[in-house]
């Protein structure tokens, strides 16, 4: 799909040494980081595949930009380059920049979402159902079925159910939903893209309800790109039209610029509704700065407006996921279980078939993290029960279908050898596979307890709920 050659569109002008641990260093790390990779120093890091968040090398262009901050309080002329950026590629009216998504999450919701309300989504992501959430909404998820299922390959697992959706719409009532959440691409599902096709569809249908579609588009340009490589009747068509044609279908966005636009912090809020604007536009200023700031300094502007520029490009976006795939099917030809079709930000372990030993409340994706980092010091994130929390009203874990291990690849960072450096290390850990035991949970933070939690490694790997009811056995 993805053609076979490719290489950067760009060359390497300053590098950043990394450091190069022993295994002994690396263990004692990762037990004071209490087996958490999120709570390990960046300095003990080999490769960092934490996330592609806010990692990515930002170009001469954008540091070139930096320069050019006009850090007044009011007013900055870079808010007005930003704007007219936002305004060009992606089709958004009216902007409010935000520190980074998650700002811009909290403001949608709040002026949006009423006590009771339900928001549809093409499956969660961590914060914005969380500020669904503390705005007194209800998130539920009408992704398709084929999405839970890290082995179907369906190329469009993004796609919304658009049965259960109408379906929720007819049993709650379309003035109890204020907005269809769309994310391009689906992050939780292994960074999956959703067609153009299914976003038409869902447009119809939520005009027929007169309900708006907000769209979380972190990463819109990935997905445009993948809509381009393999959706019937766009292979002519540049990414960046792609991206317009996707905006275009929807009322409004948040977005993580850290993502998609290579900067290293910065988001924004984008609507085509004058009201909402407003509201946004007074609200920043209580949460995040000035409406021409939006907790950023002037050069943070400047450097996201370059990078989305720079991020709808074709020949970026071919090296891009072209570097992803390259990992993804090195590990795949070596038999490791991922999540198929791969991603476009990382490529994602399936977990559960990679330790099918270790039941799922002793935390497979969170161990195989721990056990990569001290293999090799290369960091990832689980993305399974650990970041699924719990459910409100039962206290229960909740147990999702997918138990992930997210290796995700920063833009611009790492090279064709690094790819090689991953595959080995995680093929060596999967042939110790079942010498691996579980872990058990010691800290549980109250939000989003996946960034702070604490574990142990366990002696046995037998569920947490047996253990529950036979207290002899020592853990
Ligand atoms: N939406 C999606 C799809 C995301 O992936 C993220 C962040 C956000 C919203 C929130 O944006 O971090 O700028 O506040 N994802 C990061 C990740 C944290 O590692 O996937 P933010």
């Amino acid at each position: 799909m993805i053609k076979n050659t490719w290489a950067e569109p760009y060359k390497i002008k300053m590098v950043e040494p990394v450091f190069m641990s022993t295994e002994s260093h690396r263990k004692k790390a990762i037990e004071e980081a209490g087996f958490n990779t999120f709570l390990l120093k960046s300095e003990d890091v080999y490769i960092d595949l934490l996330t592609d968040s806010g990692t990515s090398a930002m170009s001469d262009r954008q540091w070139a930009g930096l320069m050019l901050g006009d850090e007044a309080y009011a007013g900055s002329r870079n808010f007005y380059s930003l704007e007219e950026t936002i305004n060009k590629y992606y089709g958004y009216k009216y902007v409010v920049p935000t520190h980074q998504g998650r700002g811009a999450e909290h403001i949608i919701s709040q002026i949006l979402i009423s006590e009771g309300d339900v928001i549809p989504g093409n499956m969660y992501f961590t914060t914005t159902r969380l500020h669904q959430q503390l705005a007194g909404g209800k998130f539920v998820d009408v992704i398709i079925d084929e999405a839970h299922d890290p082995e179907n390959i369906f190329p469009f697992k993004g796609n919304i159910d658009l049965e259960k959706l109408e379906d929720l719409i007819k049993e709650v009532g379309a003035e109890r939903i204020p907005y269809v959440a769309i994310a391009t691409t689906v992050n939780m599902a292994g960074g999956q893209p959703l067609s153009l096709a299914n976003l038409k569809a869902v447009r119809e249908l939520t005009d027929k309800y007169g309900i708006k579609i907000i769209h979380d588009m972190t990463r819109v340009a990935e997905n445009a790109f993948m809509i381009q490589q393999i959706e019937e009747g766009y292979a002519d068509k540049s990414v960046a039209e792609i991206v317009l044609e996707i905006c275009s279908l929807t009322d409004g966005a948040t977005m993580s610029a850290k993502k998609d636009a290579m900067v290293n912090i910065g988001g924004f809020l984008a609507v085509n509704d004058y009201d909402i604007f407003d509201q946004a536009r007074n609200m920043v200023v209580v949460y995040e700065g000035l409406h021409t700031y939006g907790g950023l300094a002037g050069r943070d502007l400047e450097a996201m407006a370059i990078g989305i520029s720079e991020s709808v490009r074709d020949e970026h976006m071919h090296a891009r996921i072209g570097q992803v795939y390259y990992l993804g099917k090195k590990l795949e030809k070596k038999g490791i279980p991922i999540v198929l079709p791969i991603g476009t930000h990382g490529v994602f372990l399936d977990a559960k078939k990679f330790l099918p030993h270790i039941p799922q409340d002793r935390f497979p994706a969170q161990t195989l993290a721990a056990e990569l980092y001290t293999e090799s010091g290369i960091r990832a994130m689980e993305r399974g029960v650990v970041s699924a929390g719990r459910n409100k009203e039962t206290g229960e874990h909740n147990y999702p279908d997918l138990e992930l291990l997210r290796l995700t690849i920063p833009r611009r960072v790492y090279t064709q050898a690094h790819m090689d450096v991953i595959v080995e290390a995680v093929c060596n850990v999967f042939e110790r596979r079942e010498s691996i035991k579980g872990l058990k949970m010691t800290y549980e933070p109250k939000y989003l307890r996946f960034f702070q939690a604490r574990f142990e490694q366990v002696k046995h790997t037998i569920p947490e709920v047996s253990l529950k009811q036979d207290a002899l056995l020592e853990v």
